[in-house]
């Protein structure tokens, strides 16, 4: 079955090509865990290896859960290496916020990918090492040979991974305060924002434009006011997202309630 005829729901017509408006968020979420399993399946095939860039949040949820469904199916993620693209600082790994724990809860131990291909930023390391830590990613990501495909989401101030409003288009992997919006959004998982760390440890947008493809998914109408700013604003360091207008290879998966704010004339 060729991938355009098994696509789950057709994306909305009248909207740019690298604009995808689907029905729901069922709907977008398997687009987006079906083009992952085309990458792993032909990184398979040809014996390579398939580099996904990861997210964390509620969008890619049933993204996840649609790939551990295809692993229960047969699928093999043994050719997979995944690089997540941030962590809060300071926290344990065992935190039950941190990314790590809801990458290995939601991802890595249901498909069985071991640590050793599963990078994420440390969130406990020493403030002293985080320098070093960050050069290392950027190293290790190098070493892949690069991601093949970037999975990112979209904070309602616009930030991409937790670069936050005010990040560069060069800006690499290093450690970011984050925004009091950020806070507010984040703190549910926390019990509350005086309980969340302050910072976190982010690959920059740099390192993100760098991937070969990159898909944003944003579900929610919580999410149209960023989406119209980063499609259709101005290209501005107010808004992260916005520098992905600058990447020839980037894919908007959206439900109806996230392009609510679009102009249907794209
Ligand atoms: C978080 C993450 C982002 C994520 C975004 C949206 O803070 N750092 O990588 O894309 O905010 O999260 P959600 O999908 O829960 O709305």
């Amino acid at each position: 079955m060729s991938p355009s005829s098994e696509s789950p729901g057709r994306a909305q017509a009248g909207l740019r090509p690298d604009v995808l408006v689907f029905a729901t968020r069922a709907t977008a979420c398997e687009f987006v865990a079906r083009r992952i399993r085309e990458i792993v399946l032909r990184a398979a095939r040809s014996r390579s290896r398939a580099v996904l860039g990861l997210a964390t949040g509620r969008s890619p949820l049933h993204v996840y859960r649609r790939l551990c469904d295809f692993h229960r199916e047969g699928l093999s993620f043994a050719c997979v290496e995944t690089f997540n693209l941030d962590e809060y600082w300071p926290i344990d790994p065992r935190h039950p916020a941190s990314f790590h724990r809801y990458m290995r809860e939601h991802l890595f131990d249901p498909i069985g990918i071991p640590r050793e291909r599963a990078h994420m930023p440390d969130g406990a390391v020493p403030e002293e090492e985080i320098e070093a830590h960050c050069l290392e990613y950027e190293r290790a990501i190098e070493r892949s040979g690069g991601i093949d495909l970037q999975l990112l989401g979209i904070g309602a101030n616009g930030h991409i991974g937790f670069n936050e409003p005010g990040s560069a288009p060069d800006s690499r992997t290093r450690k970011v305060l984050l925004h009091p919006g950020t806070l507010r959004d984040n703190q549910a998982a926390f019990g509350g924002t005086d309980r969340m760390p302050r910072a976190a440890i982010t690959m920059g947008i740099g390192t993100i434009l760098e991937a070969r493809r990159i898909v944003v998914l944003a579900l929610g109408e919580a999410k149209a006011q960023a989406v119209r700013a980063a499609v259709e604003g101005p290209v501005t360091p107010d808004v992260p997202a916005s520098w992905l207008r600058r990447h020839p290879g980037v894919v908007w998966v959206l439900d109806r309630a996230a392009a609510g704010g679009l102009s249907r004339a794209g």
